[in-house]
């Protein structure tokens, strides 16, 4: 893929959260995702809300929660949520076949259940994000910190490169409370083996291996839209 510059990655970036929120119906429990991309979603659903559309929505950060507030739009505490009808978030990796890794803004766990719960998960994206195997970007790992030794020896005996991700000289904590590490396993031939194996060890809270939770990536190239579906 040939580089962009900023200008037209935001175009992009803007372009895709315009085709996404075009799936939002009145009425509709609406997930918000968390990063620059969701931030122009959550720009646009606020436009849309100013217009009249009635929706509620979850937010998978604080930040991204006051965003949306500071926008009119509705947010209702996500624990309290069982369903979802369309949810709409950035990534820093996907594959064609709807595999993501995503956290690189460290809200990885929320985005997840986030994912989870919606009917509709949409991806939106420039095309930097697009790529054959997952890896180049490492694997984000929320860790509930007493575990922390623990789970990056974990990490380590799996193959992955683990390194604590900082804030300036001090540890980065999530909205959770918690610690990041950020695993380099290299390129990853079997994300879904990788994903099954990290979710089996103890005190991680979630990885940035989002696998199977997708149902859209829209991405735009320049001024054309592209679906994955
Ligand atoms: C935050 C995320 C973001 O969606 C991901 O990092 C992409 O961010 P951006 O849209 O700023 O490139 O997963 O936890």
């Amino acid at each position: 893929m040939k580089p962009i510059d900023k200008n037209e990655q935001d175009a992009e970036k803007l372009a895709a959260a315009r085709a996404a929120v075009a799936f939002i119906k009145d009425r509709d429990f609406v997930g918000l995702g968390t990063g620059s991309t969701a931030t122009f979603a959550i720009r646009e659903i606020g436009e849309m809300v100013k217009g009249g559309l009635k929706i509620k929505a979850v937010a998978s950060s604080i930040r991204t929660a006051e965003l949306a507030q500071s926008y009119g739009i509705e947010i209702v505490d996500l624990g309290q949520v069982s369903s979802l009808d369309i949810s709409i978030d950035g990534a820093d990796e996907f594959t064609e076949d709807l595999n993501l890794i995503k956290g690189g803004g460290g809200a990885l766990f929320r985005e997840k259940i986030i994912a989870s719960l919606s009917k509709n998960s949409i991806i939106i994206t420039d095309t930097t994000k697009k790529v054959k195997q997952l890896g180049a970007f490492t694997v984000p790992i929320e860790v509930i910190p007493l575990a922390y030794q623990y789970v990056f020896d974990q990490i380590e005996s799996l193959g992955g490169k683990a390194r604590l991700r900082k804030a300036g000289n001090k540890n980065f904590i999530t909205d959770n409370g918690n610690y990041i590490i950020d695993a380099d396993f290299g390129l990853i031939a079997a994300p879904d083996q990788l994903a099954i194996a990290l979710n089996q060890i103890d005190g991680l809270l979630a990885h940035g291996l989002f696998i199977g939770l997708t149902q859209k990536v829209i991405m735009s190239q320049g001024s054309h839209i592209i679906i994955f579906d």
